[in-house]
């Protein structure tokens, strides 16, 4: 259950009498470590209070998708990308049925439509109504477009029948759910990831740096540690919580974060540099506070920095290298040169220019290049990129180590 550690997960309930069992499971995700949101449908709240679940996940519960309140703290597009998982238990026959029609009449059938996450449902309605042809139809066509089902389990129901359609127990789902974040493609690797920018001091109150937040490659590091590998973290100073599970390194400058990343390299099977280094620093660090002076114009004498992308690619013990490439146009054509000139695997091209992706944001769009292909990942959250980004770079390093 420990993969559940920092995952978002919305639970979303509607309208069935296992509606109880959602506050205990709302108190087992949160147990585990998860970050939980829940939506509520308005059948669910004939059977559980709001209040409840607002007290046991510790946020407002979402209720209505046309409230312009809950859309000025996190609205329902917003809420959509948030979730690393949509977890709706209990699922109801009726909610079945009009998320495989494609329906968004409510706020949860319009995040299921809006959300790149996966979809478990927890089924629970009486046997008959499980039974039933309808909902069967239904259950293969979610399955088919890849919605999961937990259950439902079989045993006596709380109508008095008994056969399948009990919402399976708390703990049942929960560890169903944990299982959803490993995909065990990067198990028994070791991998090193650059995050954050580099300072490069002046004197001693004042750094060149730059508006790298640490997010892209904070997120890397938490989707590695979800696919099974041991993960070092080289970064500059941000201000993000360090993720779980990772051995953290702090580091200031571009000297620095070269001599961590070099440091047990014959141990790293992956390299991926999402930081933003400094090219340059300046030729002296003064000692002192430099003073304002009569001159109008001030110059500032700067020294190329180590590339450590490059020399990592070039090391004899040389991992498996993907870099990054942040430009403002001609994506694919300078993202090739960077893959050719550092000896590089792969690169990770992102359009800095773009209003939404690249530094500080939430987001990030990105094209893969390497010598034989260029694939395009559309605008999604740094942690939902990031996922797809380790799956794609497990994929190549292990096919990589196949062939030598
Ligand atoms: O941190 P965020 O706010 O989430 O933003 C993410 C990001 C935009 C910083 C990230 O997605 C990104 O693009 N990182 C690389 C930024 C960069 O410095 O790109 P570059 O094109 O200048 O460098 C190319 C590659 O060489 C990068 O992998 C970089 O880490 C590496 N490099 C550069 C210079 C240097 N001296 N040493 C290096 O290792």
């Amino acid at each position: 259950m420990h993969r559940l550690t920092n995952k978002r997960i919305i639970l979303g309930i509607t309208g069935g009498i296992a509606a109880y069992k959602s506050a205990e499971l709302t108190r087992v995700l949160k147990g585990a470590g998860a970050d939980v949101r829940v939506v509520m449908t308005a059948a669910a709240t004939e059977f559980i209070t709001p209040l409840t679940l607002q007290a046991l996940s510790g946020h407002p519960v979402h209720l209505h998708l046309l409230d312009t309140a809950a859309e000025a703290g996190m609205g329902h597009i917003e809420l959509a990308k948030w979730a690393d998982l949509i977890l709706i238990a209990p699922a109801s026959a009726d909610f079945m049925a009009r998320l495989a029609t494609g329906q968004g009449d409510d706020l949860l059938t319009t995040l299921c439509l809006a959300t790149d996450a996966p979809i478990c449902l927890a089924p629970a309605m009486n046997q008959a109504m499980w039974r039933d042809s309808s909902t069967q139809h239904n259950r293969t066509l979610l399955e088919s477009r890849g919605v999961r089902l937990f259950g439902p389990g079989i045993g006596e129901q709380a109508c008095g029948d008994t056969g399948a359609g009990r919402m399976l127990e708390p703990l049942e789902l929960a560890e169903l759910a944990s299982q959803c974040f490993s995909s065990g493609s990067l198990s028994g690797k070791t991998v090193f990831i650059t995050a954050g920018p580099t300072r490069e001091p002046l004197d001693p109150v004042r750094y060149l740096s730059n508006h790298s937040s640490g997010k892209m490659g904070y997120a890397l590091a938490e989707a590695a540690i979800e696919a099974g590998a041991r993960v070092k973290l080289i970064t500059g100073p941000v201000a993000l919580t360090y993720p779980d599970r990772v051995e953290c390194v702090q580091v200031e400058t571009a000297q620095q974060m070269l001599e961590a990343a070099l440091n047990n390299l014959e141990q790293c099977d992956i390299f991926i540099a999402a930081a933003a280094v400094a090219d340059y620093r300046p030729t002296a660090v003064a000692e002192h506070k430099i003073k304002k002076g009569a001159e109008e114009i001030m110059e500032l004498h700067l020294v190329k920095n180590p590339d450590i992308v490059a020399t990592v690619a070039n090391h004899s013990e040389r991992p498996f290298t993907v870099g990054f490439a942040a430009e403002t146009r001609d994506l694919v054509d300078y993202a090739r040169s960077k893959l050719e000139r550092k000896n590089l695997d792969l690169v990770i091209a992102n359009d800095v220019s773009q209003q939404g992706i690249g530094f500080g944001s939430d987001d990030n769009a990105v094209t893969l290049v390497s010598l034989d292909s260029v694939t395009s990942l559309p605008q999604t959250s740094k942690r939902q990129l990031a996922v797809r980004l380790i799956s794609e770079i497990a994929k190549r390093a292990n096919a990589v180590a196949l062939n030598s």
